[in-house]
């Protein structure tokens, strides 16, 4: 499932975050690219202990925590602190797989890269190129979306960045372990959550929303890991 979060950062925060992004020192990506992820990757980061990184990555994290329909899609256990990249000047990310385990710096925690999400700090008329490709069952979809909107998609997909070909790209991606590992399993308990929360606004005093609820929550504690 590809899900868009529209807004998760104002163009106010936006234009803060961007200000901060600016601040920052940015490093060659490959530093961080697995074994076949190097011959395909070429962008800039902020090297990931660096505080500016690490500022913007408790701010994401906050406003993630905040944000329901984020909450509902991923099911978080636990997230990889958000990371930083930028793409110009022909810069772009082959095809690749992302690692499936990352450790948590820092800690004895990891993190199973269930599902993964860009948060996008530019705006589309900003660049040329750059559109995130996933391919899923249903073939190729490419993502571009306005400045402070997030996607979500499965961690187990292919996926690429397109060539900037023109101006920059500016973004933040990050892994989420999600408390239930199956894709299918999560797109079944997110449309359910949907149609509660759509009855729930509908029908308020429907005897059946506490039946659905009770379903739900049964699944969740029949899929779920901890
Ligand atoms: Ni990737």
């Amino acid at each position: 499932m590809l899900l868009q979060i529209p807004a998760l950062f104002s163009s106010d925060e936006v234009r803060d975050i961007r200000a901060a992004l600016e601040s920052a020192p940015w490093e060659d990506g490959r530093a961080t690219a697995g074994h076949r992820a190097t011959s395909v990757k070429a962008n800039l980061q902020i090297p990931l202990d660096h505080p500016v990184a690490r500022q913007l990555g408790e701010r994401i994290l906050t406003r993630l925590s905040q944000t329901p329909l984020f909450i509902a899609a991923a099911l978080p256990l636990r997230i990889l602190p958000p990371r930083f990249n930028r793409y110009e000047g022909g810069g772009t990310y082959g095809n690749h797989v992302d690692n499936a385990i990352f450790p948590i710096p820092g800690t004895p925690l990891r993190v199973r890269t269930d599902v993964s999400t860009t948060i996008f700090f530019s705006d589309p008329e900003e660049y040329d190129g750059g559109e995130l490709i996933v391919e899923d069952t249903y073939g190729e979809k490419g993502v571009k979306l306005p400045a402070g909107d997030a996607i979500v998609y499965p961690g187990s997909s292919l996926h690429r960045v397109a060539p900037v070909t023109r101006g920059t790209r500016n973004a933040s991606f990050f892994w989420t372990q999600s408390l239930v590992r199956s894709d299918q399993q999560r797109r079944m308990l997110f449309d359910l959550d949907c149609a509660i929360q759509q009855l729930t606004g509908d029908h308020p005093e429907h005897g059946t929303i506490d039946s659905f609820t009770n379903v739900y929550h049964n699944l969740l504690r029949q899929w779920s890991e901890t």
